[in-house]
């Protein structure tokens, strides 16, 4: 269920902000927000430098927390991976300790507990594409808390655009992909995925994805044809946040939307007609 969000957005300070890998990590401090959950966003914009000559960025962007811990002070530290695509990741990297940035959220729903998604589950499988690593990480470090059992696969195209592997997550029980060869096996995450499960008792698997939609659709598609229970965190083009613009719409399975701000981000592999989502070209 999702946590009530507080809509008016903050002003946060970075208190850090480092390159790690093709990715970069900063982090700021949400003296008001409440804890978020695994699954939920926020949405971010850097106070001076966001809309500029060119008017872009206009709109906040969509950016899921990495990790998070209480200050001791109140609040919390939340950190997060950005990958540079465009005017608003950019701005975000560039935004050095100091420097203020525009804060709301955390929107959005959070992950199923492995019982919940399937109540014969021995644990969970967790697979992350890219920048679709950060959603990954929060869960990993929650079921650790609650003692639940995971693997965890994590895939990336190649060295330029990875990063925050050594900083988010530990080297137990985590396999690497790399198309380029790199490291770990060469080729697909869903390489690693589908060994993993022609060795497990699917009755037994609980999925969980967050990565570009094309992964995405691979692990729904492998999942739904082994029956296997899935959650996947999908991207959007994000304009709101909280459900007013329907920027957001995602075809459900069987007719109809989901509004992925307030329905999502996370949505069950046999909600959505497909994970193959529009690239945004909002401003
Ligand atoms: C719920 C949610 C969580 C997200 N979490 C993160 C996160 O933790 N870190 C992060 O860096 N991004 C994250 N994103 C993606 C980010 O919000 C978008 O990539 C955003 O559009 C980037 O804004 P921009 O102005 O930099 O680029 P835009 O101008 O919006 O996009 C520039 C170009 O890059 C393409 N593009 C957009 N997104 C991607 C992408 N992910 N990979 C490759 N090409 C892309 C666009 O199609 C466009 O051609 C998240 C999105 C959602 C909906
Ligand atoms: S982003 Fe506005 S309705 Fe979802």
């Amino acid at each position: 269920m999702a946590a009530e969000a507080p809509f008016g957005r903050r002003l946060c300070e970075v208190t850090a902000s480092r390159a790690d890998g093709g990715y970069r990590v900063f982090s700021l401090i949400d003296r008001e927000g409440p804890q978020p959950e695994p699954g939920q966003f926020y949405m971010l914009a850097s106070a001076g430098s966001w809309a500029g000559e060119s008017g872009r960025p206009y709109l906040p962007r969509a950016i899921s927390h990495a990790r998070y811990d209480r200050e001791p002070a109140g609040g919390y530290r939340l950190d997060f991976l950005i990958d540079e695509v465009g005017p608003g990741t950019m701005k975000l990297a560039a935004m050095m300790p100091g420097q203020t940035c525009w804060v709301a959220g955390p929107f959005g729903g959070q992950f199923s507990y492995p019982r919940e998604l399937n109540p014969q589950a021995a644990g969970a499988i967790l697979v992350g594409g890219g920048i679709g690593i950060a959603p990954m990480a929060v869960l990993r470090r929650e079921l650790v808390e609650r003692g639940i059992p995971s693997r965890t696969l994590l895939g990336f195209r190649d060295r330029a655009h990875s990063g925050g592997v050594g900083e988010f997550f530990g080297c137990e029980e985590t396999r690497l992909a790399f198309e380029d060869g790199s490291s770990g096996h060469k080729g697909y995450v869903t390489d690693l995925l589908l060994q993993l499960l022609e060795g497990d008792d699917s009755a037994t698997a609980a999925v969980y994805s967050c990565g570009p939609p094309a992964m995405l659709e691979a692990v729904r598609r492998i999942c739904l044809d082994r029956a296997i229970p899935v959650e996947l965190a999908l991207e959007s083009p994000m304009a709101c946040g909280y459900g007013a613009c329907f920027g957001c719409a995602v075809p459900k399975a069987g007719g109809g939307y989901l509004r992925l701000c307030i329905d999502g981000p996370v949505v069950r592999g046999d909600e959505i007609a497909t994970a193959l989502a529009g690239e945004s070209d909002d401003g």
